[in-house]
């Protein structure tokens, strides 16, 4: 069958690769990390509202050496994750040595609820590292209140988020780090990206030096530099390397790309909202649930749950999308419940996932389809008719 709703259309658009091929037209260009890159770091910070953005070769990379970085600075820990999220946001916890620890989602957002979240913390907490699924917002007024009382930090992962809101700012300017994605799966799309934002300059040093080698000359404070050079004299100052860390830089045609794919972002978010509401609204609530937490959102997706645990339905359903050319992913963020990976067989105790049962509910019965700019007011009805009639 061919494709008829596919997850993403154009998602780099001819206007992209022409002022790119401009670009590449010119007398021996520099491809690998320079002042696009510097620019499009630049232009993200003001276009987020953060004062420092670190522009790495995809949003796993960000939850790496953002990780990393944590881990270096303030030492290891219990890190708060969900188990609905992507792989990289667990795994980066782990590479790291850091213990995950998990807490149920909130259905109206598909991210951790807020209350279990400050359960969990124990003076062993090192952090909270919240995903914003699928466009929702994950933070509350209590959640960041409480975390500030104690002093824990907020990590967002906005992977998959660009855009949405909290009371009026854009969610990635709420913890001390936060991380973008820029998959072409995603609002935007560098071809492969990821982006890490801070307003801490320590934080900010530490992370530009973890994307390149942990070389001391990739940071920008001359203090620090000339600190690690009178240290080290017997050292070469151009080959400092601080810590052992990556290569995790991006070039400057991905930078290229994402400066000019920036420009119609917000744009291109309200038109993705507009087609999100046309979609719940079409929907049939006995079968769909509808009641998400819409204030603020910006979703690349249409969310598609059922209201029941109907595993028949379920496979009717699949079967039914898969004729009519509606292209899905079941699982919704990272395929489902995480707990049930085998990487974390060993670490997650056998049917421990089941103790989070709003994620198994995902895991079985939630999936998301493509919510593009260009989808037509006429497609997005004719696909509510569709699933209303499996
Ligand atoms: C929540 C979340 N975090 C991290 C990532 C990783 O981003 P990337 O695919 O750019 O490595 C994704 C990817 O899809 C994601 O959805």
């Amino acid at each position: 069958m061919k494709i008829k709703y596919p997850l993403m259309k154009n998602n780099i658009t001819r206007d992209d690769l022409d002022v790119l091929i401009g670009f590449l037209k010119e007398d021996d260009p520099i491809l690998t990390q320079s002042s696009n890159v510097q620019a499009f770091e630049e232009e993200w910070s003001q276009w987020l509202r953060v004062k420092y953005s670190v522009y790495v070769n995809s949003g796993a990379s960000a939850n790496l050496i953002t990780l990393a970085a944590l881990k270096q600075l303030y030492g290891g820990g219990e890190i708060i994750v969900p188990p609905l999220t992507w792989v990289s946001d667990i795994a980066s916890v782990l590479q790291n040595g850091f213990d995950p620890v998990f807490v149920d989602i909130n259905p109206q957002t598909l991210c951790m609820d807020d209350k279990q979240v400050l359960n969990k913390i124990t003076d062993k907490t090192r952090a909270v590292f919240l995903t914003h699924v699928q466009g929702f917002n994950g933070l509350t007024n209590n959640l960041l209140n409480k975390l500030k009382e104690k002093g824990i930090p907020l990590i967002e992962d906005v992977c998959e988020s660009h855009g949405a809101t909290f009371r009026g700012k854009k969610l990635g300017t709420y913890g001390l780090i936060s991380n973008f994605s820029f998959y072409y799966a995603h609002h935007m799309s560098t071809i492969e990206g990821g982006m890490v934002c801070t307003d801490n300059e320590e934080i900010y040093q530490t992370i530009r030096m973890f994307r390149s080698h942990g070389m001391v000359r990739e940071s920008t404070d001359d203090s620090l530099k000339n600190k690690y050079e009178s240290d080290h004299p017997d050292l070469n100052p151009s080959f400092i390397f601080a810590y052992p860390a990556y290569n995790v830089r991006n070039t400057e045609i991905g930078a290229i790309i994402g400066r000019n794919q920036l420009k119609r972002l917000d744009e291109n978010n309200e038109k993705r909202n507009k087609n999100l509401s046309l979609f719940l609204d079409g929907l049939n609530i006995k079968l769909y649930r509808k009641d998400f937490a819409m204030d603020g959102c910006s979703n690349y997706a249409f969310t598609l749950v059922l209201q029941e645990p109907d595993f028949e339905f379920r496979d009717r359903l699949e079967h039914h999308m898969r004729k009519n050319g509606i292209e899905f992913r079941r699982g919704n963020a990272g395929g489902g419940n995480q707990m049930r990976q085998p990487y974390l067989r060993g670490i997650v105790k056998y049917k421990e996932w089941e103790k989070y049962p709003e994620v198994e509910h995902i895991h079985h019965f939630g999936w998301y389809i493509g919510n593009y700019p260009d989808l037509e007011e006429e497609k997005i009805l004719n696909l509510c008719e569709l699933l209303n009639n499996v």
